[in-house]
């Protein structure tokens, strides 16, 4: 699942692991919670995920493949991995050595101003990772609604890092999309309207030839 940031890749990978049951893979999820348990690679990760740049190919990379591995033969659903030509070349590798084939490649477009707007009110829960935008939760919800944990911005949800994670999907992420694109399993969807709306659209392109 690409997408720049903000484009609604958790939202979208939340409802399609509950529809089809893959197990969702976010290598941003993984990460955060490694910066939570203060642990050798969290400390890493931290400065390079407060200010919006990727996190080195190697870490990222190890850290995919050790969870593609721990699940096995099921099903899986990678968001936010990979982001650099480096990562997709390596998870190429792995997926070889397994035999098991990546279906489906999926784009969310955004534009700019949109995306803006989505991570400038984002809410996420502190225990389940629920996401939330304040515009669809009723004024002054401090709580989660799914679990009661606390909700929170995330660190990296300001405007600077915001720039400069869209600054870096173009110019390192981008490039991942053509390699394949190059390979005919490239979907690109138009995740601009509701989340229902997105996930229709999703769910129209997975279950067609094409995808
Ligand atoms: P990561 O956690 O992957 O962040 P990101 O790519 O910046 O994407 P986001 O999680 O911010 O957005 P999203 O597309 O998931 O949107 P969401 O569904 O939450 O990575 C964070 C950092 O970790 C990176 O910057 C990097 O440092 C590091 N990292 C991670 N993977 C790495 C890798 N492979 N290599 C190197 N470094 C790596 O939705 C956003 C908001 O919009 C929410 O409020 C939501 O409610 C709302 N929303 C969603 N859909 C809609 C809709 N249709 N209409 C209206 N609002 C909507
Ligand atoms: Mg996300």
């Amino acid at each position: 699942m690409f997408g720049p940031p903000g484009a609604g890749k958790g939202t979208q990978a939340e409802l399609i692991e509950k529809k089809f049951g893959a197990v969702h893979i976010s290598t941003g999820d993984i990460l955060r919670e490694a910066v939570a348990n203060g642990t050798e690679i969290g400390k890493l990760a931290k400065s390079y995920m407060d200010r919006g740049e990727l996190v080195p190919d190697e870490v990222v990379i190890d850290i995919a493949i050790a969870k593609l591995q721990e699940i096995g033969d099921s099903g899986f659903l990678l968001d936010g991995f990979p982001r650099t030509v480096a990562q997709a070349e390596a998870l190429d590798k792995a997926l070889s050595a397994s035999g098991i084939p990546l279906d489906t490649v999926i784009s969310l477009n955004v534009p700019e101003e949109e995306i803006v707007r989505r991570l400038s009110g984002r809410r996420v829960c502190t225990e389940c990772g629920a996401i939330y935008h304040i515009d669809s939760i009723p004024d002054g919800t401090l709580n989660c609604l799914l679990c009661g944990g606390k909700l929170i911005q995330r660190a990296d949800d300001n405007p600077e890092s915001i720039r400069n994670r869209l600054r870096v999907y173009d110019e390192q992420t981008s490039p991942v999309l053509d390699y394949y694109r190059g390979r005919g399993i490239l979907v690109e969807i138009n995740a601009v309207g509701t989340v229902e709306e997105v996930f229709c659209r999703l769910m129209e392109a997975l279950c067609s030839d094409k995808a």
